[in-house]
């Protein structure tokens, strides 16, 4: 590999801290992060926004064959656009959290995602997160972390970072995080699951510095490695 540069893989459920430790090391690493939730997320809005169920596939299917979803890095992370409108900020409403992972459910979305995904790391220097991004979408990644806390511990830290106008009790938001994870975890078509060699981090307790710190440590034990 000419770069030395490698691809890392984050998986885990909701509110895990997926994506603030992925923004970190991809920081730390001069990496570009590619966050694969916010993706399914345009999709989902694009659909809301048509009136399309997602238990129409045929008609999701259709609708997404003319659906550009891109990701592009900025000082925040990502802008995300779909059919060039920014949705960046809308993605991450409720509305939102509470059907995605139903058009999530959908194989030939998946398809369609993935193989965008596997372009994006193609050059390599990415940190990717998502629910299947070891297992199925970069099975081939250098280092594979899954990231775990307690539902009670993911709940309380997607409360905090919610918007004060949704209004939703910390009891509620538990209860929809386990039931998207349950979603998540069920479906047939690359299901949320450990990768064999994925390291696991329960981030329950640990500080967001140490948990990026182990996976720096996991990058530069595979670069010395070669
Ligand atoms: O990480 P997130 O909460 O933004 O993801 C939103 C939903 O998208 C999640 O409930 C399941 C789905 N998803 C997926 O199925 N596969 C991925 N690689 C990423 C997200």
């Amino acid at each position: 590999e000419h770069s030395g540069k490698m691809n890392i893989a984050i998986d885990g459920p909701a509110g895990a801290g997926k994506s603030t430790i992925a923004r970190l090391v991809a920081k730390r690493l001069g990496y570009v992060y590619v966050d694969t939730g916010a993706m399914y997320r345009a999709v989902t809005w694009h659909m809301l926004e048509r009136n399309i169920d997602p238990e129409n596939t045929v008609e999701v299917l259709q609708e997404a064959q003319n659906l550009v979803i891109e990701l592009i890095p900025d000082e925040e992370g990502q802008k995300v656009l779909a059919n060039e409108v920014d949705v960046t900020a809308d993605i991450r409403s409720l509305a939102i959290n509470r059907i995605v992972s139903r058009y999530a459910q959908i194989e030939g979305l998946r398809v369609k995602l993935a193989a965008l995904q596997r372009q994006m790391a193609l050059r390599k220097g990415v940190v990717m997160d998502g629910r299947d991004i070891g297992t199925h979408v970069l099975p081939d990644a250098e280092v594979k972390v899954f990231m775990t806390a307690t539902v009670q511990e993911r709940a309380r830290r997607r409360y905090a970072e919610m918007n004060a106008s949704e209004s939703i009790t910390l009891e509620q938001l538990e209860r929809e995080i386990a039931a998207r994870d349950q979603l998540d975890e069920q479906r047939e078509f690359s299901p949320l699951v450990c990768a064999e060699d994925a390291t696991v981090l329960d981030t329950t307790l640990m500080p967001i510095e140490e948990v990026v710190e182990s996976i720096i440590a996991m990058a530069q034990s595979v670069q010395s490695g070669r």
